[in-house]
């Protein structure tokens, strides 16, 4: 592995003694994430995680995404945890740090915001990124204020029934209770529901489900892949929403929030949506959702032009 620190090497090799514990085919972000709290002894890493989320908490969200298949003695490594330790040696080279270090790899975690992140949130861990990076990296930032931001300039069109697979594989890994894809199906051939898709390179790496009403179109599902997240893949997909909205005078966007999905209702909340209401118990009587809503105001958008 050359370019990782020994203690960083350790991790990456427990990694994978966490995925065969939870008996899982793939190793994923979710273990890299569970043998760093284990047996990380960085101070810093050390005080962001240990003190702020508890390993059998984390042991038990993981244990539900490890797919509990007989896994191989080397197990393979899913998109999302190569991604990751990519990212840290990335981060480490924007840095002009050698070699990458544990607090490179919690940084690799979060800017590829997958499965690790999602149980992180769901346990209440709230801090945001650039937050953390000060913290690990001192006074240099995430860089999402200095100009590291990769955008990435979308297609986006209509969801034929060709994207389910790739839609789907982005569903799974962007929430904990994932739509079936009868129920993508069901809702595609309703009369009033559009789906569209974003893709870049040749790969869906977005897509947002909605339905039409009289005076609103309300989003019943919307995900980013979590390694095209923070390039403004999101941004893209509400500014045609938006543009739609126009072309066809409707006057409101709603959606629905989990109260626990921070990031998204951030992100809702910057492309200019407020939270209308709560609704109490929405989720199986167990967590409450805030309806967020978008009224469109007289701005300039451009008009809606799906391409097939
Ligand atoms: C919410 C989601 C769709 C955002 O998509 P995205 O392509 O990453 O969003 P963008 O890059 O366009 O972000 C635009 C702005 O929103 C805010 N934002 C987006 N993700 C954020 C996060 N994780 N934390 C804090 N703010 C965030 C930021 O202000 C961001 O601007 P910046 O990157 O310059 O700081 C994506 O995180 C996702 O798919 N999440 C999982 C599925 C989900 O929760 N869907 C919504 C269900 S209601």
């Amino acid at each position: 592995m050359g370019d990782f620190t020994q203690e960083a090497e350790g991790v990456i090799q427990r990694a994978k003694d966490e995925a065969r514990k939870l008996n899982s085919y793939f190793v994923h972000d979710a273990h890299i994430l569970l043998s760093l709290i284990r047996n990380c002894v960085n101070g810093i890493v050390e005080n962001l995680l240990k003190d702020r989320v508890w390993y059998p908490a984390v042991l038990e969200k993981t244990e539900k995404i490890s797919d509990a298949s007989c896994p191989p003695p080397d197990a393979p490594w899913t998109v999302n945890a190569q991604n990751t330790l990519n990212e840290a040696r990335k981060i480490t080279k924007e840095l002009g740090h050698s070699p990458c270090g544990t607090e490179h790899i919690l940084a690799g975690l979060m800017r590829i915001d997958g499965s690790a992140m999602r149980i992180l949130r769901e346990l209440g861990f709230a801090l945001s990124q650039n937050f953390v990076w000060r913290e690990l990296f001192g006074t240099k930032t995430l860089g999402m204020e200095s100009g590291y931001k990769q955008e990435v300039r979308v297609r986006i069109r209509w969801m034929i029934l060709r994207d389910m697979p790739e839609v789907f594989v982005i569903e799974s890994e962007s929430f904990e209770f994932p739509w079936l894809e009868e129920d993508f199906i069901r809702c595609l051939r309703g009369r009033n529901s559009i789906g569209m898709v974003a893709e870049y390179d040749d790969r869906v790496v977005g897509f947002v489900i909605c339905e039409l009403a009289k005076t609103l179109v309300n989003v019943l599902n919307f995900a980013v892949a979590p390694d095209y997240r923070r390039k403004s893949v999101g941004t893209q997909m509400i500014a045609k929403l938006k543009g739609k909205l126009l072309a066809q005078r409707r006057t409101h966007i709603t959606l629905e929030v989990r109260e626990t999905n921070l990031p998204a209702q951030l992100f809702f909340k910057r492309c200019g949506f407020r939270a209308v209401s709560v609704l109490r118990n929405h989720y199986d009587n167990t967590e409450d959702a805030y309806l967020m809503q978008y009224r469109f105001r007289q701005e300039t958008l451009a008009p809606f032009q799906p391409v097939n």
